[in-house]
């Protein structure tokens, strides 16, 4: 079925980040800033995909990630530039989709993902391409929305619809050829601006490429 917000991510977002404010704040996602320098060093590279307005991928290059942004919005990808130049660091900016095409396969020590909901294939192949981005011994750190959001009737954020919302076991099964470190279901409150505000229903992943 057509839906423009995934045939056309980058016109959609376009709309909702053309406003003065950052949609989702300008700190970094409570769960990427806890994991991440768990995970990688500095000087490691970092793909923020579905950066948004860059509030995680500016964050990443702020700990000395070589990081790279990646948004199918062009308003987003001017407003990662504008919070990086504020905050005086470089990072890479790619306007795209995630594709195979627009990644180069095998780059990245991490890849981060936060909020990307989307369709079941769409969701599967965006979820494959970020496998594929992975270097040897990489991860993929994931947080998103799950059904239980709508079912509380959370004004905090999200999709509107159940089928985009991610379970445990679809992770599981999108995240199959990677060993899975973390998978849990939490209630959180996040404080994301005013995008995602209050208590919210979400599940987070870590999952690590094998060194083979
Ligand atoms: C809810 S926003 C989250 C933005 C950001 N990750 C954050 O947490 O602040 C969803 C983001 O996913 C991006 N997106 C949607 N489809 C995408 C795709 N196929 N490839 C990469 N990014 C996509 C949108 O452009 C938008 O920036």
């Amino acid at each position: 079925m057509s839906n423009p917000k995934f045939d056309d991510p980058g016109k959609f977002w376009d709309e909702k980040f053309d406003r003065p404010d950052y949609r989702y704040g300008r700190s970094p996602n409570a769960f990427v800033a806890q994991t991440l320098p768990e995970l990688i060093d500095p000087g490691q590279t970092v793909l923020c995909v579905g950066d948004g307005e860059g509030r995680n991928g500016v964050w990443c290059a702020e700990q000395g990630f070589k990081t790279t942004s990646l948004e199918p919005s062009k308003v987003g990808t001017q407003k990662i530039a504008a919070l990086a130049q504020q905050r005086g660091v470089e990072l890479a900016i790619i306007h795209d989709r995630m594709t195979d095409q627009a990644v180069q396969p095998h780059s990245f020590d991490a890849v981060v993902l936060t909020f990307i909901h989307a369709p079941a294939q769409t969701r599967q192949q965006l979820h494959q391409a970020c496998i594929r981005a992975l270097r040897p011994g990489g991860v993929i750190v994931l947080e998103a929305f799950t059904p239980a959001q709508l079912t509380n009737n959370r004004p905090s954020g999200g999709p509107p619809t159940e089928a985009l919302m991610f379970t445990p076991e679809m992770l599981r099964d999108d995240f199959a050829d990677l060993t899975i470190e973390t998978l849990t279901e939490e209630v959180v409150q996040l404080d994301e601006g005013p995008g995602h505000r209050g208590p919210a229903d979400v599940v987070r992943l870590v999952a690590r490429r094998g060194e083979g």
